[in-house]
């Protein structure tokens, strides 16, 4: 290779290093682990962007089965993709989602999106594109971001994952009480078990079992956890 293009290489490499520079707190989970508030709580506290993922899956099912096409139909759910634009933005340090110019979250846990979601996040196309929108956000924000697979997938090198569990009986409890109708037992079997990036403890996830801990709780472990570790945080948190 000419020492231009290989310059140019290395500059190209040195930009994408530096762009990924901003710290990353992954917080892993099954679903109504309690991980979205506990994750929005934090990014609150320590004022970094907050980051559902799980939301951004949700828009795509929201999208797909608003349509009448089936979650497991993978072509036709990728043909809609193809002429679907998906705008990931931020707004309130927040992370926002604009399908075709509409904003989804009304919907996102509509029974259909629950009982699809699933489905959806188990087609390895739907799922590259996804991460390749969740490492965007990291360009230019330190972030919380939670989901299944930010520690283990999307963001393998950040040395800050929690992973948020809680027993299946409280999780099933905490969805009743927010009155949803959500498909827990089922989510959990589809999103542990699916081929491409399913449910795991990535192996250096800091595990917080949070059944019977407060969101408060479970924050200050996370903030006491990231202090051990030496990030520096906003004086007073
Ligand atoms: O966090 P949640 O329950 O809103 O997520 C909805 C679904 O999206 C979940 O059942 C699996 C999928 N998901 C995923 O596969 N990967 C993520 N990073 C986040 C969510």
């Amino acid at each position: 290779m000419p020492i231009g293009a290989r310059n140019a290489v290395a500059l190209f490499r040195a930009a994408w290093i530096h762009r990924q520079m901003h710290t990353v707190i992954a917080i892993d989970g099954p679903a109504a682990s309690g991980k979205s508030s506990v994750a929005r709580m934090l990014a609150k506290k320590i004022g970094f962007l907050y980051v559902n993922s799980g939301a951004m899956y949700r828009a795509v099912t929201w999208l797909v089965t608003n349509r009448g096409i089936s979650a497991t139909d993978a072509g036709r759910v990728l043909g809609l993709l193809d002429v679907t634009k998906f705008e990931c933005g931020t707004a309130n340090n927040q992370s926002t989602i604009l399908i075709d110019g509409v904003d989804p979250e009304p919907h996102l846990t509509d029974a259909a999106v629950n009982a699809n979601v699933s489905a959806i996040a188990s087609i390895p196309e739907v799922r590259r594109i996804l991460v390749d929108r969740q490492r965007q956000f990291a360009e230019t924000n330190d972030l919380v971001m939670e989901g299944r697979d930010i520690g283990s997938v999307v963001f393998p090198d950040t040395p800050y994952k929690f992973y948020v569990d809680a027993s299946p009986e409280v999780r099933a409890a905490r969805r009743a009480k927010q009155g949803l109708a959500d498909t827990i037992a089922e989510r959990d079997k589809v999103d542990t078990t699916r081929r491409t990036s399913p449910l795991v403890i990535a192996e250096d996830a800091h595990v917080i079992e949070s059944s019977y801990l407060t969101i408060d709780g479970v924050v200050g472990e996370i903030i006491g956890r990231l202090k051990l570790k030496g990030l520096a945080l906003p004086e007073g948190v």
